[in-house]
């Protein structure tokens, strides 16, 4: 919607480039947290965007620290002024199975999926209230739903999004505000690249689409929930995993 402000975390990761191009095709302004500009070559990012006629803009902040997510807010807020749609995409897998898994795999983990819900929401959530108006998206996992071999970790942390969603939801669907969560299924990624080849086939095997999802048909979805049009969906978490997992 002309002139609002989206504000992404890990923006520029796979699904996060599709949801920059979508929303900024619809009129938004999208500015994106990156953990380090330069680890992540930011520059030639935008600049490979900037080519397509996609202008995106970037904060350096690490979601798994309040301080950092509070400078963060500030300094999207002077820059850009108000957010009106946050979109929580930051995350990181350390698959092991929990017999072998160490404490740093479970912080990591828990840190950077779901501490980062909050660290980022409790920033923008008062500033929504105030103006009465604000869409969010958290972006879960089918194995939030289902557990997976290696994820006690990751299921864990991404089943914790939705309750966030339930709550903060409930919470503020009196002030304007929408939370939803979306739940993505195999998505061809780098993050689903890095699963060994034959186990990566086996899943495919089993998922009815008998295909990963492509990043644009994620933020095809998250596009929709963060419309202007879209403010009685609340609350829910939609799934886009090729029937993988198929619930009520
Ligand atoms: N389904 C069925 N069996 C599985 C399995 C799966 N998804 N994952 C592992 N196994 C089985 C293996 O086939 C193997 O069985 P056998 O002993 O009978 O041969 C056994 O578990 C041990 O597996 P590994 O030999 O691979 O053991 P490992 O310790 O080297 O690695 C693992 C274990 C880390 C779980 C590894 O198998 C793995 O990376 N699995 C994939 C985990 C996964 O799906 N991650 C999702 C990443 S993408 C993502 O997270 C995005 C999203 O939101 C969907």
């Amino acid at each position: 919607m002309a002139g609002r402000l989206a504000l992404i975390t890990g923006g520029n990761g796979g699904i996060g480039t599709a949801v920059v191009r979508q929303l900024a095709a619809d009129g938004y302004r999208v500015v994106t947290t990156c953990l380090d500009a330069e680890a992540e070559r930011i520059d030639a990012w935008r600049q490979q965007l900037r080519e397509e006629g996609v202008e995106v803009d970037y904060v350096v902040c690490n979601v798994a620290d309040f301080a950092s997510c509070q400078k963060m807010a500030e300094e999207v807020e002077q820059t850009y002024g108000p957010v009106d749609v946050l979109v929580n995409l930051a995350g990181i897998t350390r698959d092991t199975f929990l017999h072998k898994m160490g404490a740093e795999d479970w912080d990591a983990v828990l840190d950077v999926n779901l501490d980062s819900v909050f660290n980022v929401t409790r920033q923008i959530v008062p500033g929504m209230r105030d103006r009465g108006f604000g869409r969010i998206v958290n972006v879960s996992s089918v194995n939030g739903q289902t557990g997976q071999f290696g994820q006690a970790n990751y299921s864990a942390a991404k089943a914790g999004m939705h309750g966030f969603t339930m709550a903060l939801a409930k919470e503020n669907a009196r002030k304007g505000i929408a939370v939803n969560t979306v739940s993505p299924g195999y998505v061809n990624t780098s993050m689903t690249a890095a699963i060994p080849d034959d186990i990566r086939e086996q899943i495919i095997a089993q998922i009815p689409a008998g295909r990963m999802a492509e990043v644009e048909e994620v933020a095809r979805v998250i596009r929709f929930l963060v419309a202007d049009e879209n403010g009685y969906i609340t609350g829910a978490n939609i799934p886009v995993n090729g029937g993988l997992f198929c619930s009520f």
